[in-house]
C-alpha cells in the first residue's frame, strides 16, 4: 500500500489520507465486501502512523457506511446490500419551544409492551436470555438469608455505599473521576432524570432537547409542564452544537438534556471531542447539562465512548445512569453524578421517595465486585452488534424502496425513516392486526416532527422476529401505495 498516492492537499490531516486509501483499495476490489480489514495495529505498523490516526480513519470510514466493526473480531467491509437504503438526515425541527402532551400515545405503547401474545418490536426491552438474571436471583437468595434483616433497613439517600464505591471506580476506569460522594443512588434511570429536572428547572421554563429524544424523557417535560426546545441532530453524531448555541442566544435554556451516548431512537454517539466542546459551550453560558447515559457501556466498537461528566470542570453536568440495560430493569437501581447539584438531589431524592431498595443495590454491589460484569458486557455487545446488523438487514431486504435507516454504533435500538406518505401511525395499527408492535414515530417529538418514522426494538433476533419483519415490511408497501 502506498500512502502518497492520496494527496496532501486533499487531505490535509493524516488519518484522512489513510481512510482515502483504505476506501481507494475497497472501491479497486483489493478488499472485499465481507472481508477483514487490516487491524488498527497491523494498519498502523504497514503506515508508519499512529494507533489513534488509523483509529480515526476507521471512524470515518465506519460513518460512511464502507466499513463495520465487529466486536472481538476487528473491521469488515460492508456488502453492498448492507449500505443499500440510505440514513435518516439530521433533522431539522421549528425554532419554538413546544408543550409536551404525549400521554394517551404513551400509555397505549406501554400496554403493548405488557402483552405476551405481540411479537414485540416496540418497547426497547433487554433481552432477558443475555442479562445475568441467574447470577443476580442467586445473589439475591444468599444475601437475604445471611444479612438478618440488614436488607430490610432504609437505605437513604445518597444510597448504598458498596455500590457507590463500584460505580465510581467504574468511572474511574473509564477517565471519569468522580468519587463514592459524587453519586446518589436513585429507583431506576428515569428517577433520576426526573430529580435533575426537578432540581434545576421550574414549570415553564425551556428545556433544549435532542430531536428525536426518547419518549420516557418527554414524558418527564410533560409532567414537569417544561417546554422542549428541538435541536437537530445527526443520527451519527448527535446534537448540532451549532444550532445550539443559535437556541441558548435566542431564548432563555435552563438546561440541556441529552443522550450523547446511544441516543434512543438513533443510535447516535457524540464523538469524544464534540462532547468535550459541549460541555465547555455549556458552561460558559452556565447551563446545566443532563446527560442520560443508561446505554453507553453498550457498544460496538472497540472503545467505550467517553462521557460529558468526563470533561466537566464546573459541576454542571449531571449525569443519569442505571443498570436496566445491562443487568436487570426490575431491580430499578440507578444512578446521578449530579456535579453542584449534589446536596439538591440528595434531597430531592429523599423527599420523592425516601430510598431505593436496598436489597437489589446490595446484589448489584456484589455482582460488580464479584468480576462477572465485564464479562457479561462483552457478550451483550457482541449479541447486540450482530442482533442489530441482522434487523437492518432484514428491514432493507423487505421494506419499499424510499425507506431509510440507522446504523448504530451501540445500544440495541434502530430508527426507520419509511415513505414520505407513510403514516406511522396507520403501520401501527395495521401491524398490531398481524400481532406485532412497532413504536411509532409521534412518540419521540413533542412537535410531531417523525410522522413517517418508526422505531424498532433489536435486542432479540430469532425467527419469528424476521417473519415479523417481513410482514411489517409487505405492510408499509401497502401503506405507501
Ligand atoms: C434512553 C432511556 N433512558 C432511560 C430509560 C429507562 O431507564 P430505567 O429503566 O433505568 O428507569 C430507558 C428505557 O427504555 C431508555 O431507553
Amino acid at each position: 500500500m502506498s500512502p502518497q498516492k492520496v494527496s496532501r492537499e486533499n487531505h490535509p490531516f493524516r488519518y484522512e489520507r489513510i481512510a482515502a486509501e483504505v476506501m481507494r483499495l475497497i472501491e479497486q476490489g483489493a478488499y472485499q465486501p465481507g472481508e477483514r480489514i487490516p487491524s488498527v495495529r497491523e494498519m498502523s505498523k504497514q503506515q508508519g502512523a499512529s494507533v489513534s490516526a488509523v483509529l480515526q480513519a476507521y471512524m470515518q470510514l465506519e460513518n460512511l457506511g464502507a466499513i463495520e466493526a465487529r466486536p472481538q473480531s476487528g473491521y469488515y467491509v460492508r456488502h453492498a446490500s448492507d449500505t443499500e437504503f440510505p440514513e435518516p438526515e439530521s433533522s431539522s425541527p421549528g425554532l419554538d419551544p413546544s408543550h409536551v402532551n404525549l400521554h394517551d400515545l404513551m400509555m397505549m405503547a406501554m400496554r403493548d409492551s405488557l402483552n405476551p401474545s405481540l411479537v414485540q418490536l416496540g418497547a426497547a426491552m433487554p433481552n432477558l436470555e443475555l442479562l445475568p438474571t441467574e447470577r443476580i436471583d442467586r445473589i439475591m437468595a444468599s444475601l437475604a438469608r445471611s444479612t438478618e434483616r440488614v436488607s430490610h433497613h432504609y437505605e437513604i439517600p445518597p444510597g448504598l455505599e458498596d455500590l457507590r464505591v463500584q460505580i465510581a471506580r467504574r468511572a474511574v476506569m473509564n477517565g471519569c473521576q468522580i468519587t463514592p460522594n459524587d453519586v446518589v443512588i436513585t429507583s431506576g434511570g428515569v428517577e433520576g432524570i426526573h430529580l435533575c429536572l426537578y432540581a434545576v428547572c421550574n414549570p415553564g421554563d425551556i428545556v433544549a432537547i435532542e430531536s428525536p429524544m426518547y419518549f420516557g424523557t418527554l414524558q418527564l417535560l410533560e409532567v414537569h409542564n417544561l417546554r422542549a426546545l428541538e435541536i437537530p441532530t445527526n443520527p451519527r453524531e448527535g446534537i448540532s452544537l451549532e444550532a445550539l448555541q443559535f437556541a441558548i442566544e435566542h431564548n432563555p435554556i435552563k438546561a440541556v438534556l441529552t443522550i450523547s451516548n446511544f441516543n434512543n431512537p438513533l443510535g447516535s454517539c457524540m464523538p469524544d471531542e464534540k462532547k468535550r466542546e459541549l460541555v465547555s459551550m455549556l458552561a460558559r453560558y452556565e447551563i446545566p447539562l443532563i446527560d442520560n447515559d443508561v446505554s453507553s457501556e453498550i457498544y460496538f466498537s472497540e472503545k467505550r465512548p467517553m462521557v460529558t461528566k468526563a470533561f466537566d470542570q464546573k459541576g454542571l453536568v449531571l449525569q443519569c445512569s442505571s443498570f436496566s440495560k445491562d443487568i436487570s430493569p426490575s431491580m430499578r437501581v440507578g444512578w446521578v453524578s449530579p456535579g453542584r447539584y449534589k446536596n439538591t438531589i440528595e434531597w430531592l431524592k429523599f423527599t420523592t421517595s425516601a430510598a431505593t431498595a436496598r436489597l437489589p443495590q446490595m446484589a448489584i454491589a456484589q455482582f460488580l465486585e464479584t468480576g462477572g460484569y465485564d464479562h457479561q458486557l462483552r457478550r451483550i455487545r457482541r449479541e447486540y452488534a450482530n442482533n442489530v446488523a441482522m434487523l437492518s438487514q432484514a428491514v432493507m431486504r423487505s421494506f419499499p424502496s424510499g425507506t431509510r435507516v440507522t446504523r448504530p454504533t451501540g445500544g440495541f435500538v434502530l430508527w426507520v425513516q419509511l415513505p414520505e406518505r407513510v403514516d406511522s401511525l396507520e403501520v401501527y395499527a395495521l401491524a398490531l392486526k398481524n400481532n406485532i408492535t412497532i413504536t411509532p414515530g409521534y412518540l419521540f417529538s413533542p412537535s410531531n416532527q417523525f410522522p413517517n418514522f418508526i422505531r424498532l426494538n433489536a435486542a432479540v433476533w430469532n425467527y419469528p422476529i424476521e417473519r415479523a419483519v417481513r410482514r411489517l415490511g409487505e405492510l408499509v408497501a401497502e401503506s405507501a401505495g
